[in-house]
C-alpha cells in the first residue's frame, strides 16, 4: 500500500502547484471538446478548434492515423502542459478505444487524479466503467464532469445515484444544473454560492458569474425564472440532506467524487472543473517503488518510463520516452542512470509537451511529464535516478488475449519482421514470442483491432507487408520457479515454450486445460497472466 503521508509536509511551492491527471470517458462524451478547452483557458491555444485541428494535420501524416480517423478512435497517447491561475497541470491523454486497455493502464500509473467525463444523457458507459475500475485499483481520486448538459439530460439525482450504484463511489455535487436541454440555463455552484449563467450566443464566451448571499438570496430571481427557482431550490435543499457533503479528503481518497455539470462546448462549467482540479486534487504524490517509496520533495531527480512511442515522426524515425518525473528538479543536460542497464545516461533533449507544440524543457519537476527522445534505451518500466539503485514498481504488463502468427508478406524482407516486432513489443503495443520450436513470431494484443493497427504501422513504418493469421495456441503465461523446476519443465514442453521480447520464458496454451494441467503436474512451476516491467 502506498503511504501517501509523505506529503503531509508542505512540497517546494514549485512542485505543490503541479496537478498531474488523465480525462477518463467512453467515446464521444466530450473528452476532446473539454481538453481543447482546457488548454484555451490554460493560454495554450489561442482558439477553440486547434487540438481537433492540429489531430488531422497529423493524422493526414500516415495511412495508420488515416484508420485512426476512419474509425473515430484515439489510438496514441500525449501529454500536455500548461498553467492555470497559480497551478501547472499536466494532462496525459489516454486512448479512448477499448483494445488499447493496457496502455490506458500505464498512462493511469503516471497520474495523481482523473476527471471522468459523462454524458448527461447517457450516465455510466461501459468504457467509462472500465477505465474507472482502472483508477480504484489505484485509488485515484476522480473530480467528474457532467456535460451536454445543454441537450436533454437526464434528471440529476438520476445521474448522482447511477454513478454512486454503478462504480460504488459517493458523489457530492459541486454545482448543480439549473433547468436542461433548450432550458438550461446554467448552474448554482453548490461550493462558493454563485450563480453561473451560460452564454448561448457564444461559445466561447466564459459563463457570467453573479455572487450570491446564499439560494434565498433575492438577486436569484433577477436571473432564474420563478418555476426553475423553485425548482432549483428544492433539489438543492433535498441534495444537501440526501447527499454527502463535500469533503476534500475524501476525495484524495479516491471514496468521493465531486460532480460539476455543464457543457464543454459552450465552454460551461469548465473553469468551475479547473479550479477544482487546482484547488482541490491531488499534489504530486510518492511513488511505489524498491527497495524504498519515492517521494516527491526528495532532493534528487527520479522518474520513469509510463510509455514509449516510436515513430511519431516517420521521417525521423524517433522514439519518444515518456516519463514522469517522481522526484527532484530536473535541469537539461543532467547525467541520470538509466538503473535497468546501471548505464548512464545524458538528458540533453528533452522535450515538454506544451499544447501547442513540442518545445525543449529546460527544467522539469516532480510532477511534469517529460519526453525523452532516445534510440530505444528506454522502456516501459525502467527508472531513471542519480545513482541510487531503485526500481519503480506497479507497472504491469498483461498476458494477451489474442495471438496470432505473423509473416512477411514477402519472404525477402523476412529478417526485417523481427525489427519491427521488437520495436512495438518495446513500445507496449504488441507481445511478441518466439517459439523454441519452429520459425515465424506469435503476436499477442489485448483486443483484435491492434492487429490491424500494427500490419498498417509495419507496411508504413517498415515497407513490410505482412499477415496475421490464426495461431494454435489462445493465450500465454509468463513462467516462474526454481531454475531446475523450469528447465524440467521446459524440456517437456518444448512445443509450448516461446520467449517474450525481453528473453522471459513463457508457456503458450490453447485450453484452460492446459494451465490446470501445469499446475497439477508441476506444483513448482507458477505460471502468471501479468508481469511486471522492469
Ligand atoms: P470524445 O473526445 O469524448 O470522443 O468526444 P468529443 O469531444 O469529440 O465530442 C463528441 C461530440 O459531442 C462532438 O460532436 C462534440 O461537438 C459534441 N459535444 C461535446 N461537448 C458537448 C456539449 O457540451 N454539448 C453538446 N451538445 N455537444 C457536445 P460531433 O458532432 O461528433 O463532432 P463535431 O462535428 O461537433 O466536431
Amino acid at each position: 500500500m502506498l503511504d501517501r503521508s509523505h506529503n503531509a509536509a508542505p512540497l517546494p511551492p514549485e512542485i505543490a502547484r503541479r496537478r498531474t491527471f488523465a480525462i477518463i470517458s467512453h467515446p464521444d462524451a466530450g473528452k476532446t471538446t473539454l481538453t481543447e478547452k482546457f488548454l484555451l483557458y490554460g493560454g495554450a491555444i489561442q482558439m477553440a478548434g486547434q487540438v481537433r485541428a492540429k489531430g488531422e494535420a497529423r493524422r493526414t501524416r500516415s495511412d495508420f492515423m488515416q484508420m485512426e480517423k476512419d474509425r473515430g478512435i484515439s489510438v496514441s497517447a500525449s501529454a500536455m502542459s500548461f498553467d492555470f491561475g497559480t497551478y501547472r497541470f499536466n494532462l496525459v491523454d489516454t486512448p479512448g478505444h477499448s483494445d488499447f486497455s493496457e496502455d490506458t493502464y500505464r498512462t493511469l500509473t503516471a497520474v495523481d487524479a482523473a476527471v471522468m467525463v459523462i454524458d448527461g444523457a447517457k450516465g455510466v458507459e461501459s468504457q467509462t466503467q472500465k477505465l474507472f475500475e482502472v483508477c480504484r485499483l489505484r485509488d485515484l481520486p476522480i473530480l467528474t464532469f457532467c456535460n451536454k448538459m445543454d441537450r436533454e439530460a437526464r434528471d440529476t439525482f438520476e445521474i448522482i445515484d447511477e454513478i454512486q450504484e454503478n462504480l460504488a463511489i459517493d458523489v457530492t455535487p459541486a454545482s448543480w444544473p439549473i433547468g436542461q436541454g433548450r432550458d438550461f440555463l446554467g448552474c448554482y455552484d453548490i461550493l462558493n454560492d454563485r450563480l453561473e449563467l451560460m452564454d448561448r450566443a457564444d461559445r466561447n464566451k466564459v459563463a457570467e458569474t453573479i455572487r450570491l448571499q446564499g439560494l434565498d438570496d433575492p438577486k436569484m430571481a433577477d436571473h432564474v425564472p420563478p418555476a426553475l427557482l423553485e425548482q432549483l431550490r428544492e433539489e438543492v435543499e433535498m441534495a444537501r440532506e440526501l447527499l454527502p457533503a463535500f469533503d476534500q479528503q475524501a476525495l484524495l481518497d479516491g471514496t468521493l467524487t465531486p460532480i460539476w455539470f455543464g457543457s464543454a462546448i459552450n465552454s460551461f462549467g469548465v473553469k468551475e472543473l479547473m479550479t477544482g482540479i487546482g484547488d482541490f486534487g491531488p499534489q504530486p504524490q510518492p511513488q511505489k517503488a524498491e527497495p524504498r517509496q519515492i517521494s516527491p520533495d526528495e532532493d534528487k531527480v527520479t522518474g520513469f518510463v509510463f510509455k514509449v512511442q516510436a515513430n511519431m515522426d516517420p521521417k525521423h524515425r524517433d522514439r519518444v520516452a515518456f516519463v514522469r518525473m517522481a522526484s527532484g528538479h530536473f535541469k537539461r543536460g543532467m547525467k541520470l542512470t538509466h538503473v535497468r542497464s546501471k548505464k548512464p545516461m545524458a538528458i540533453s533533449n528533452p522535450v515538454l509537451f506544451l499544447a501547442s507544440d513540442r518545445e525543449l524543457a529546460e527544467e522539469a519537476w516532480a510532477g511534469d511529464i517529460m519526453g525523452i527522445p532516445n534510440h530505444g534505451q528506454l522502456r516501459i518500466g525502467d527508472t531513471l535516478t542519480e545513482g541510487e539503485a531503485l526500481r519503480v514498481s506497479g507497472i504491469p504488463s498483461f498476458a494477451p488475449e489474442l495471438l496470432q502468427n505473423c509473416r512477411a508478406g514477402d519472404p525477402m524482407k523476412a529478417k526485417h519482421l523481427d525489427k519491427a516486432l521488437s520495436q512495438f513489443a518495446e513500445e507496449g503495443a504488441a507481445k511478441v514470442f518466439k517459439p523454441m520450436m519452429g520459425a515465424g513470431f506469435i503476436v499477442g494484443v489485448v483486443g483484435a483491432l491492434q492487429f490491424e493497427v500494427l500490419a498498417s504501422r509495419i507496411e508504413l513504418e517498415y515497407g513490410l507487408p505482412v499477415r496475421f493469421e490464426g495461431s494454435q495456441f489462445t493465450s500465454a503465461r509468463w513462467v516462474s520457479g526454481t531454475d531446475a523446476a523450469v528447465d524440467k519443465f521446459v524440456q517437456a514442453n518444448k512445443q509450448h515454450i516461446a520467449h517474450d521480447n525481453d528473453g522471459d520464458l513463457v508457456y503458450l496454451t490453447r485450453l484452460q486445460w492446459d494451465i490446470d494441467r501445469v499446475a497439477r503436474d508441476y506444483p513448482d512451476i507458477n505460471l502468471t497472466a501479468t508481469k511486471e516491467m522492469m
